[in-house]
C-alpha cells in the first residue's frame, strides 16, 4: 500500500513535467486535488518512525570529530573514506539511515542498532536484558569499532565500519535513542510543534536543530568555538546511561504536549551539549582505532 502510493506520486510528477504546460498542470492538480490530498496523507502516514538525529545532527557530530583527529587517524580515515567516494566524515555520517532507501535488506538487518531501550527509569544498562543478541546501539559501536581497528580486515569492511561508527556515536548521544519509557524513544509521544502535530522523537532528531536556521557547517563552527570543555571519556554503555538520565531528569518529556519557546530555550542547549560530547568522543574513538593506520 505505502509503496504503491509512493510510486503513483512519482508517475504523476513525470507526467506533469512531460506535458510542460503549466496551465494544464494547474487544472490537473485542481481536478485531482482531493485524490492528491488523500495520497499525500497516505504517504505521510506511511513514513517510518525517525531513526536518528536528522541529517544536520549527524553532520555536526562528524564535523566536530574530524577537527579533533590526530594526523595519523586523519590520514587513515581519508584512505577509508576514499574507498566510499567520500572526503569527509560528514559525507558518510547519514549513510546508515539512507540505507532505508538504498539497501533495504541491509537496513532491515541493522535498524535495531540505532538505539537502545532501557528497562526502567533506573537507567542501568544490562546487556542480556537491554541488548539481546547484541542488537542495540551500545553493542553496535563496540562491534564496528573493533572491525575498524583491526587492520587485517579488508579495507572495504573497515570503511563500512567507519560509516556505522560515525553514525551510531551520534545516535547514542540523542537522549531519546536511549530511552526507558517504552514509547519507541518518543516516536509514540505525540506533541504539537508550531501549530502542527508531530512526535517528540522528531523534535529532538530534527525540528529543534533545524529551527536555528544555521547550516550544518555554521552550527558546527559555532559549537567548535565554545570554550567550555566537554568530557570525551567513558564507554558506549555510559553514554547511553547518560542519555537515559537526561530523558528522566532534564525536562525532555514536556508537561504539556505543546513544544513552546520555553521548552526550546531549555532543551536546545542540552541537545547542543550532546552534539559536542558526541563529537569529542567520536574523535577519541577514531584516534584510538586508527592510531596505526
Ligand atoms: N524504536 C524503538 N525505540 C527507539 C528509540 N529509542 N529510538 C529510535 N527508534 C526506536
Ligand atoms: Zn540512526
Ligand atoms: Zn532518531
Amino acid at each position: 500500500m505505502c509503496r504503491f502510493m509512493a510510486r503513483d506520486r512519482t508517475a504523476h510528477g513525470k507526467l506533469a513535467l512531460s506535458t510542460g504546460i503549466a496551465m494544464h498542470v494547474r487544472l490537473h492538480i485542481r481536478r485531482h486535488a482531493g485524490r492528491l490530498a488523500v495520497a499525500l496523507v497516505a504517504v505521510l502516514s506511511c513514513m517510518p518512525a525517525a531513526l536518528a538525529w536528522g541529517p544536520r545532527g549527524h553532520r555536526i557530530v562528524a564535523g566536530l570529530a574530524e577537527a579533533q583527529l590526530t594526523p595519523q587517524a586523519r590520514a587513515a580515515a581519508q584512505k577509508l573514506l576514499a574507498l566510499r567516494g567520500a572526503r569527509h566524515l560528514e559525507d558518510i555520517a547519514n549513510w546508515a539511515d539512507a540505507l532505508r532507501d538504498t539497501d533495504p535488506a541491509l537496513f532491515r538487518r541493522t535498524k535495531r542498532l540505532h538505539f537502545v531501550n532501557f528497562h526502567s527509569h533506573d537507567c542501568i544498562y544490562d546487556p542480556p536484558r537491554d541488548c539481546r543478541n547484541g542488537e542495540c546501539v551500545v553493542a553496535a559501536i563496540d562491534k564496528y569499532s573493533a572491525i575498524l581497528a583491526d587492520r587485517t580486515n579488508p579495507p572495504a569492511e573497515r570503511a563500512e565500519a567507519l560509516a556505522f561508527v560515525v553514525h551510531f556515536v551520534g545516535d547514542i548521544h540523542q537522549p531519546l535513542h536511549a530511552d526507558y519509557r517504552h514509547d519507541a524513544g518518543g516516536n509514540d509521544f505525540q506533541v504539537r510543534w508550531r501549530g502542527r502535530g508531530t512526535n517528540l522523537h522528531r523534535v529532538w532528531d530534527s525540528l529543534m536543530l533545524d529551527s536555528t536556521r544555521l547550516s550544518a557547517a555554521q552550527f558546527t563552527d559555532e559549537l567548535a568555538a565554545r570554550r567550555t570543555r566537554v568530557e570525551a571519556g567513558g564507554a558506549p554503555a555510559q553514554w547511553a546511561e547518560e542519555s537515559c538520565r537526561i530523558d528522566r531528569d532534564d525536562g525532555v518529556y514536556p508537561r504539556s504536549r505543546f513544544i513552546d519557546q520555553t521548552y526550546v530555550a531549555r532543551e536546545l542547549p542540552i541537545a547542543e551539549q550532546r552534539l559536542r560530547q558526541a563529537g569529542a568522543r567520536l574523535a577519541a574513538l577514531l584516534n584510538r582505532d586508527l592510531a596505526h593506520g
